[in-house]
């Protein structure tokens, strides 16, 4: 995880997005996205289903091809495949959490450091993953699909970190959570952050979302339609009208 201050993210993005532009054949799912995430910084993506958010999160990852700009650290990933964009510390926690069902806590855990080897620096991830979520831990030896939901999207947070990230992604970390689970991740998300890690989040729940994070980007329709900080985007009448049902 990165070590950077947190005020480095003044200066220089840790990533910068420019004009960013997806299709699916002849559909446009992200048109002209432009957007800036700084060291350790929290950045919430919100937007209904279908505004491209998913997308956006894939693109960066490079699990889908795009046009336009996205340089880590001043450099473009457009040249990378994903594997290398992880090797860059860019870890993404997909949607629908995509873990191995059938293989235990602690391998899918792992499987997140497969192209690690700095093995002193992986067990205190490892350390770090069972100090946010003590139950993985206690569960280290479980079959993953015996887990509750929760659990399971914690076991796929922890698998994205495990690959050392100075940025991660999450896809909608809370979505059909029971409550009590969805705090935990993310008071979670907050500690991670605290590490210095950046973390660019989509996420349906804006008040959980607004809550945590630094700045918001309101994506509908493939466009961004508001951003700005969290305080400014939680007194937008916008805003607080279509996301934070503020009538
Ligand atoms: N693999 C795909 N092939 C074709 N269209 C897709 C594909 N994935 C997403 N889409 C479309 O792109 C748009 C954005 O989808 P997505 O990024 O999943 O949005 P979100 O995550 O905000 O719900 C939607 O219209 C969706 O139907
Ligand atoms: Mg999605």
């Amino acid at each position: 995880m990165s070590a950077l201050p947190r005020q480095a993210q003044a200066s220089a993005p840790l990533l910068e997005i420019g004009g960013l532009t997806v299709r699916y054949g002849k559909a446009l799912a992200l048109e002209n996205v432009s957007m800036t995430i700084g060291a350790g910084e929290i950045v919430a993506v919100l937007g209904p289903n279908g505004a491209g958010k998913s997308t956006l999160l894939k693109a960066i990852s490079r699990m889908q091809p795009s046009q336009g700009t996205l340089n880590l650290r001043g450099e473009s990933i457009q040249p990378l495949a994903a594997h290398q964009v992880v090797g860059q510390g860019i870890c993404h926690c997909p949607e629908g959490r995509r873990l191995f069902t059938e293989l235990s806590v602690l391998k899918n855990l792992m499987l997140g450091a497969y192209l690690r080897r700095d093995r002193a620096a992986v067990e205190r991830d490892l350390d770090f993953v069972y100090s946010l979520f003590p139950i993985l831990r206690e569960r280290a030896a479980q079959i993953v699909s015996t887990l509750s939901g929760g659990q399971q999207q914690m076991v796929a947070i922890g698998r994205a970190l495990m690959g050392g990230p100075s940025l991660l992604l999450l896809d909608e970390p809370s979505v059909g959570i029971a409550h009590r689970l969805k705090l935990e991740i993310f008071e979670a998300i907050s500690k991670i952050r605290d590490t210095g890690t950046a973390i660019l989040m989509a996420e349906q729940d804006a008040q959980s979302a607004m809550r945590i994070a630094d700045r918001v980007y309101v994506l509908e329709h493939g466009h961004v339609g508001r951003e700005g900080t969290s305080a400014e985007m939680s007194k937008d009448d916008y805003v607080r009208q279509a996301y934070l049902g503020v009538a």
